[in-house]
């Protein structure tokens, strides 16, 4: 099914271009724009635009141009649908479901699977002896019934051939669950197993609410396996991009405007039951930018609140700058030595963790405190080495004024001057934007070749026709077009942009550069259009001399200058053509007087068009 345009219009409207960019690009303001170097094509001197009035960015260094969904869909190398998808979440707007057989997707019997196992495990737990000791092992753990249904939390038998079984009876192939993760090719080839047995288990939802994986706790002392067993990666299944829990959370996290991140299963089912909802676990994993990202969908404030132990509190350490690096606000809680956030909660109560969460460090202060719990601020090299490891995870923020306070704030913590902190970030800044720069994920896809068809390779003429069409709209594109032949545009580019314009025009539709860049499938057209909405290349020839800025020019009187323009380079280029000639006859003792006569009348032409500007004739 499409989504609606209306819809559509409705999340492009209620997106900022700026904030939809600014983590993958750091973006200075200069003027009415930004700026900052294009992730779309490796440059040092920044000339991707982007400008918040227009909501388009523009490379004036290779030309890509577009809307928010353009970008989108280019940096993120999704379709159109998933683009206004993912703004759409952002913006907490609901789209109608897509579904139908024509849409669905490849992996389905994959989500299938899993969905009916997750249904098979949940049932498990209240059918045989083996199901009572994980519900009882629930219960233990403090979750109730409610957050077991919540969460859909069953329990695997402890069998080779539980799931493989329930598979045969409902007609899904081991191959399929095999695929999925669930059931293992025996070595030597003769069959499957069941790949979770006798665990607790925890399903694994993808932000859209399709189980995709599972988490496998054990309950048994004597299973000699890791306390957690996790599905594979599979084609559903791509663990640096999924955090746990958050299908059930994202609306209280985006009503809650910030997103507490832990790391354990147990400890989001925890915090949930206590009532503290917005929450999401990492389950262990190192923390990603596609799983910061996913959070920021919902909300722009993080709160890390791992584990009070070492490993945590390194997690915390990298888990930091990674979230600064993508411009998001990150705040850390530190639990009392020993404690996870279950245990907390479970022995404190919601009350005292929200207290505790209400005084979370910035992340300047956390960086401090671990320095100073290292031992690091006890000699001036350990200071200077800290300093600097904070000045470097500054230097990476994309927002020069949060650069500036947090460097005014680490002054006044560590009473250093601040232009030797300015100095020493100077450095780091061009270190950070090298390294921060977005790259393709993949090496291969790295430096498409771009094909770069720009508004400088056009005569300044039909640069300006198109541009002063584009910025008024139909009434003026139907005056070119009575005016021209279809716009006499002297390349194939501007042709294909005039006729992409006309036909836009007579759809009769609110008139609106930044929603009709959807409906345009030439790169290239789009690529100009973007480029003439900004103001590079002001609107300029043959009116400069009368004193009103070009903007305020009528764009009538544009549209009529650039037409005697032409018709003017017209006759010049007779002109010069017919004198040519006229050597040439000279040079044969021919008759000039055909030519001379010609020359006269085009003279004639000349003077009586070159009417503009008045009086300067
Ligand atoms: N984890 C994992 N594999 C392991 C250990 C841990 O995948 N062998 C993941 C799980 O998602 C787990 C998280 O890391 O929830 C945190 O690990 P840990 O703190 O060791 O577990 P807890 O959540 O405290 O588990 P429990 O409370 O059940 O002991
Ligand atoms: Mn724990």
């Amino acid at each position: 099914m499409r989504i609606p345009d209306s819809a559509i219009d409705d999340v492009r409207l209620a997106s900022d271009i700026v904030e939809v960019i600014s983590p993958t690009v750091r973006l200075k303001k200069r003027g009415k724009n930004y700026l900052g170097l294009c992730p779309f094509h490796t440059e040092k001197t920044p000339s991707f635009t982007v400008s918040a009035e227009k909501q388009m960015f523009h490379c004036f260094g290779c030309g890509t141009g577009g809307n928010v969904f353009t970008f989108l869909m280019r940096i993120d190398k999704v379709p159109f649908p998933e683009a206004v998808r993912t703004l759409a979440e952002r913006a907490g707007i609901t789209l109608p479901q897509t579904g139908g057989p024509d849409t669905e997707s490849v992996h389905e019997p994959l989500y299938t699977a899993c969905r009916r196992a997750g249904m098979y495990f949940y049932d498990n737990l209240f059918r045989s002896p083996e199901g009572d000791l994980a519900l009882r092992y629930f219960h233990k753990r403090g979750f109730s019934d409610e957050t077991i249904r919540t969460f859909g939390l069953g329990c695997s038998l402890n069998s080779w051939d539980g799931l493989l079984r329930f598979g045969r009876e409902e007609g899904i192939e081991p191959a399929t669950l095999e695929k999925a993760g669930l059931v293992v090719r025996r070595d030597d080839g003769s069959g499957f197993y069941d790949r979770f047995r006798g665990r607790a288990m925890f399903p694994i939802l993808s932000a859209a609410g399709k189980t995709i994986g599972f988490g496998a706790r054990k309950l048994r002392d004597d299973d000699p396996l890791a306390k957690y067993i996790n599905s594979p990666e599979t084609p559903v299944y791509d663990k640096s991009r999924v955090l746990y829990g958050l299908s059930q959370t994202k609306d209280e996290i985006r009503s809650a405007e910030s997103a507490l991140l832990v790391e354990g299963y147990a400890d989001l089912l925890s915090l949930y039951q206590a009532g503290i909802r917005n929450v999401v676990a990492s389950s262990g994993t190192a923390l990603t930018d596609q799983q910061i990202r996913l959070i920021g969908r919902y909300s722009r404030n993080i709160v890390l609140v791992y584990d009070a132990d070492s490993a945590g509190s390194k997690a915390m350490m990298k888990g930091v700058d990674l979230i600064v690096a993508q411009g998001f606000e990150v705040r850390v809680v530190s639990l009392p030595q020993g404690e996870d956030p279950d245990s907390f909660v479970r022995n404190n109560g919601a009350d005292d963790f929200r207290a505790l969460a209400d005084k979370a460090m910035n992340f300047l202060d956390f960086k401090v405190e671990q320095f100073r719990a290292a031992g690091l601020l006890a000699s001036p090299e350990g200071q200077t080495r800290a300093v600097r490891s904070i000045v470097r995870t500054i230097a990476t923020m994309k927002d020069e004024l949060k650069r500036n306070l947090y460097i005014k704030h680490l002054s006044e913590t560590y009473g250093i001057y601040e232009s030797v902190l300015f100095r020493e970030l100077e450095k780091q800044e061009g270190k950070a934007a090298a390294e921060s720069k977005w790259r393709p994920e993949k090496a291969s896809e790295a430096e498409e070749p771009v094909s770069k068809t720009t508004v400088a390779s056009m005569p300044p003429v039909d640069r300006d026709l198109l541009k002063v069409m584009i910025e008024n709209g139909p009434r003026i594109i139907e005056l070119v077009a009575t005016e021209t032949s279809n716009g006499d545009f002297s390349t194939g580019v501007g042709s294909r942009v005039f006729s992409f314009l006309l036909e836009r025009a007579r759809m009769e539709e609110p008139w609106d550069p930044a929603g009709m860049v959807d409906d345009i499938r030439d790169d290239e057209v789009r690529n100009i259009v973007t480029e003439l909405l900004f103001n590079k290349y002001e609107i300029s020839k043959g009116w400069e001399a009368r004193d009103s800025a070009p903007e305020e020019v009528d764009p009538e009187l544009i549209v009529t200058g650039c037409l005697e323009l032409r018709q003017r380079e017209r006759l010049e280029r007779e002109i010069a053509d017919n004198q040519k000639s006229l050597r040439a006859a000279s040079a044969r003792g021919e008759d000039l007087k055909p030519y001379l006569l010609r020359h006269r009348e085009l003279l004639n032409r000349k003077h009586r068009t070159a009417g503009a500007p008045a009086g300067q004739q």
